[in-house]
């Protein structure tokens, strides 16, 4: 056999995919599992979103559009500088743009740990090292040219605080270092909303940010980027290399997502509010258990450790014993080792009966 390309062997996966098919296996063999493992929102896409992408469709935009994206949507997404905008099928290619158009071999980025596992997975396939990034000391070295900011955070659902904001873009000043701010988990947030990094530091900040969570549309494959003029036109020859350009009919349905009402949002945030406070007061009332309350996204990420058993193993006991999917921290990294991530994109009934089944467990240990 031909030899294998050595860096698709330094890419990582998301446990969530795993996870699920494992689920899928248990209930193809007639088990009812509770599934906490995916982070999608359980919510249908409003439908005048919909509407706006079927009626795009019959008009005929089903052709090869600008790279960049969609003039209109540009300009929706980042008023008065659409050059800087990048749109994607997702979020993630623009993790993926910016990485690559920042990183050199040998090179450092500093990673959210626990984080989004595709940071360090994609920081290594572009021969770059990832490091854990300590928003108390960041370990800033020679080699260090990236740092990645996720905030709220994905799995803790914190948000990074506006101090350690300043200490950031005053290091990346200092070091010349570009940011990647993945800023995904924006709007689903259960306080005051967090400033963005961007604002401090603009030429040196690649803004991720999308459709999928705030407007239910993770199938429907559309994000964006807000690049520093320098990095856009790279970022732009990244998409005619890859992907040729996003399908215009997608493009259309964001464009109504951000141009019509936005009280689907707000009432999908509400709902995730009611969810959070019950799962994490849940979680908390278990021996052995805690559970901060995350300030946006929607994930709980409770700390395991004091039970008699590794996060892994009782992830795994879980879903094999009493059918419920939740996710090891540790595939989020070394530090998010001994806790579990609790999704709460799933109904108020399924997170009050997941948690009962986990205590259950947990009595039985
Ligand atoms: C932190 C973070 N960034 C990006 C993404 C990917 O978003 P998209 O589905 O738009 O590619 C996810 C999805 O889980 C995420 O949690």
């Amino acid at each position: 056999m031909p030899r294998i390309a050595d860096r698709v062997l330094q890419l990582g996966t998301e446990t969530a995919l795993d996870v699920l098919v494992k689920a899928r296996a248990l209930e193809q063999r007639g088990r009812r599992v509770i599934h906490l493992e995916v982070g999608e929102p359980d919510f249908p896409t409003p439908q005048h979103i919909v509407e706006a992408g079927v009626r795009a469709l019959r008009d005929g935009h089903t052709r090869y559009g600008a790279p960049a994206g969609l003039p209109e949507l540009r300009e929706a997404i980042h008023p008065g500088a659409p050059d800087r905008v990048v749109v994607a099928p997702g979020a993630k290619p623009l993790i993926f743009f910016g990485i690559l158009a920042t990183l050199a071999p040998g090179d450092e980025a500093l990673v959210p740990d626990p984080g989004f596992p595709i940071y360090a997975s994609m920081v290594r396939f572009c021969g770059g090292v990832p490091v854990p990034l300590d928003l108390e000391s960041p370990a800033i070295t020679p080699r260090t040219r990236l740092v990645i900011v996720n905030s709220p955070c994905n799995p803790t659902g914190e948000v990074v605080s506006e101090e350690h904001l300043r200490g950031l873009a005053a290091l990346a000043e200092k070091n010349d270092l570009w940011v990647i701010s993945d800023e995904i988990y924006r709007r689903i947030i259960y306080g005051p909303e967090p400033r963005s990094i961007a604002a401090l530091i603009p030429d040196r900040t690649i803004v991720v940010d999308g459709f999928s969570k705030c407007y239910a549309m993770t199938g429907w494959r559309l994000g964006y980027g807000v690049f520093p003029p320098a990095l856009a036109p790279h970022a732009v020859r990244l998409v005619i290399n890859s992907n040729t350009c996003t399908a215009a009919f997608v493009q259309r349905a964001g464009l109504a997502a951000l141009r019509g009402p936005q009280d689907a949002v707000a009432a999908m945030v509400a709902e995730f509010r009611r969810r959070r406070d019950a799962i994490v007061s849940a979680l908390e009332r278990v021996e052995g258990v805690r559970c901060k309350s995350p300030d946006g996204a929607f994930y709980a990420f409770p700390d395991v450790r004091a039970l008699p058993l590794p996060a892994g193993a009782l992830a795994d006991r879980l879903l094999e014993e009493e059918g419920v999917a939740v996710l090891d921290g540790a595939g989020f990294g070394p530090r998010g080792a001994g806790h579990l991530r609790f999704s709460f994109a799933a109904s108020l009934e399924d997170l009050r009966e997941a948690a009962d089944r986990f205590a259950r467990l947990v009595s039985r240990l």
